[in-house]
């Protein structure tokens, strides 16, 4: 059977972007694999699902990328141990020719398993983002004078459910804990964010339609393997932000964003109520985007200036990564 040209395509432009966006190494697999699809090999057998996808289907998606997180998920569980061998490590460079020949025995040795982490839509929780949350938590405190109750939509495992408990480096200015093991630092324009503020969350809570519970060993390894494999910082990061949410217990409730905001996420005297997500906007159905959007005479979500109190802000980052040149 003739490889589907569109899912051809798009394995080489997943490619390309990996390239740009830094993983050499998922980028080689990629392209290895769109030329093994070509040629009826086990990538055509793995992605025949998507057999007749058109471009756009394929990048909605994420199937490139559900095919290396596959991967890499088997890397991460051990039992792979000769394409372990020949990943990316701290202090070894990997070569995505050398790693390929394993890679694409190992679609026929695992198949049934890969099969089965591709059914799956890609899920993951960028810690990172928490660094142009941060900002506006600060902004928040430092106009008001008042605690915080956080409450944060679409929160996957919940990882930026611990903002405050981070370290930050804004350009010149720093905030947090400075024994964190989480530190995040960003490129910083513009005055700095209010970092004397008086930090005090006296709520927190998050919601996701799918929470990843990060009790259990296979969805955390799963988080874990849609970090590309040769960014070893951000899967440093990541660990580290897991270790902390399961030390304290980072609970995200199955819900659906819009019912759960209504049910939690009333103001209240004394504090200022602020809901936020990091890149989820695009995700929802329009009609939700307008009803949750919608100003109320006790909330405001895009208020620039909450109101003393009771007062609800709104925060969310824009775009799908975060370069917070300001906030
Ligand atoms: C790209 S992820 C972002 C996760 C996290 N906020 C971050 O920045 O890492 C989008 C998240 O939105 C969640 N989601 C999509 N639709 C939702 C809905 N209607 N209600 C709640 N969560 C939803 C998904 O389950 C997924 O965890």
């Amino acid at each position: 059977m003739t490889a589907n040209p569109d899912l051809v395509r798009n394995l080489h432009l997943q490619a390309k972007a990996c390239d740009k966006l830094g993983s050499p190494f998922n980028a080689g697999l990629l392209t290895l694999a769109a030329e093994d699809l070509d040629a009826g090999g086990p990538t055509a057998d793995l992605l025949a699902p998507w057999a007749t996808a058109s471009l756009k289907t394929a990048f909605d998606d994420a199937t490139a990328l559900r095919l290396v997180g596959g991967l890499h998920d088997l890397v991460l569980s051990g039992d792979a141990a000769d394409l372990a061998g020949l990943y990316p490590a701290p202090g070894r460079a990997a070569d995505p020719a050398l790693a390929w020949p394993a890679a694409r025995a190992a679609m026929i040795t695992h198949r049934d398993r890969l099969i089965d982490f591709l059914d799956h839509e890609p899920q993951t929780n960028e810690v990172r983002r928490s660094v142009c949350l941060a900002p506006g938590f600060l902004t928040l405190a430092a106009e008001t004078g008042l605690p915080i109750r956080a409450f944060e939509i679409a929160a996957s495992a919940g990882l930026n459910l611990n903002w405050d408990r981070y370290h930050y480096q804004f350009g010149a200015a720093s905030w947090g804990d400075p024994d964190a093991a989480v530190r995040l630092d960003t490129e910083w324009t513009g005055p700095a964010p209010p970092v004397g503020a008086r930090i005090e969350v006296t709520e927190r809570a998050a919601c996701d339609r799918r929470p990843v519970d990060l009790t259990d060993p296979s969805l955390r390894r799963r988080l874990l393997a849609y970090v590309w494999p040769d960014q070893f910082e951000r899967l440093a990061r990541i660990r580290a932000a897991i270790d902390l949410a399961l030390a304290l217990e980072v609970k995200v409730e199955a819900a659906d964003a819009v019912a759960w905001t209504a049910a939690h996420a009333a103001p209240k005297a004394g504090a200022v109520t602020c809901l936020y997500h990091s890149v989820f906007w695009q995700y929802m159905p329009a009609a939700s985007q307008a009803r949750s959007a919608r100003p109320s005479p006790t909330s405001a979500p895009g208020r620039r200036r909450p109101p003393p109190s009771p007062g609800c802000a709104w925060s969310r980052t824009r775009g799908t990564w975060p370069r917070c040149r300001s906030a």
